[in-house]
């Protein structure tokens, strides 16, 4: 298998409540980014990673993060977008030669395994696109913004909390960001937009501990978690 990777790590990480950049954060003396890519870099699927960072970021990541580490892929950085799917796509246009599949994974989820990433990619090349996705611990109610009160309940044997990695054929993403382009779509993340285009994607096993370090509250967990996984 022939896989690229892109991570998006450009967000500005305002619910982060930190100065330094999430990407940029150190637990346990290097950058959360670090992890991210030395985990894609043990996967036997992914060749190559394009990383997005914020632009102006570039000369940050490469001091920061790239010098630190003896990647087997080769790397290559691009500036990201606005919002998440731009940053994807401008890594898409960063796409040269062939590959099998597109394997996009959060900048910002350090503690991916190479078994999920193969296993994500694996699940691609047979349904096109794939997901990892873990079943939802909490109960989870709709209600719209603004509403002050009769949330609905929603069945929680039929919910899934979608991670990253994301896998998918590059025909298959690349006509998904550009169907979302040309009608307006916005979604958080990539599978959505392949969803948005009527095509399937298949469901894989993510795990609790592939967490997003997103809040200050996540910085403890992963702390804790890079403490108990080493
Ligand atoms: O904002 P969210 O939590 O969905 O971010 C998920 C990932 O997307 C993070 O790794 C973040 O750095 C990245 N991102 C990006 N470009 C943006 C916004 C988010 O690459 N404009």
């Amino acid at each position: 298998m022939n896989a690229v990777a892109i991570v998006p790590a450009a967000g500005s990480g305002v619910r982060m409540q930190q100065n330094c950049k999430k990407p940029y954060i150190v637990l346990a003396g290097q950058p959360i980014l670090c992890y991210t890519l030395s985990a894609l870099d043990l996967a036997a699927s992914i060749r190559s990673i394009i990383v997005a960072v914020s632009p102006g970021d570039e000369e940050l990541c490469r001091e920061q993060v790239l010098r630190r580490l003896k990647l087997r892929a080769g790397v290559c950085i691009v500036a990201g977008g606005e919002r998440r799917q731009d940053s994807v796509r401008n890594a898409l246009g960063a796409l040269t030669g062939d590959c099998d599949v597109v394997l996009i994974h959060d900048g910002a989820r350090p503690f991916v395994t190479s078994e999920i990433l193969d296993r994500t990619a694996r699940a691609a090349l047979v349904c096109g696109a794939a997901t990892a996705a873990v079943a939802v611990k909490d109960t989870i109610m709709r209600m719209a913004p603004g509403v002050q009160a009769c949330p609905e309940p929603l069945a929680r044997e039929e919910l899934h909390a979608i991670q990253t990695p994301q896998a998918f054929r590059p025909d298959i993403l690349a006509a998904a960001h550009e169907h979302a382009r040309d009608g307006g779509v916005q979604a958080t993340d990539d599978a959505s937009l392949v969803i948005n285009m009527g095509l399937p994607v298949a469901l894989v096993a993510g795990a609790y501990e592939n967490i997003k370090v997103t809040t200050p509250a996540d910085l403890v967990h992963a702390e804790a978690l890079l403490k108990t996984l080493g």
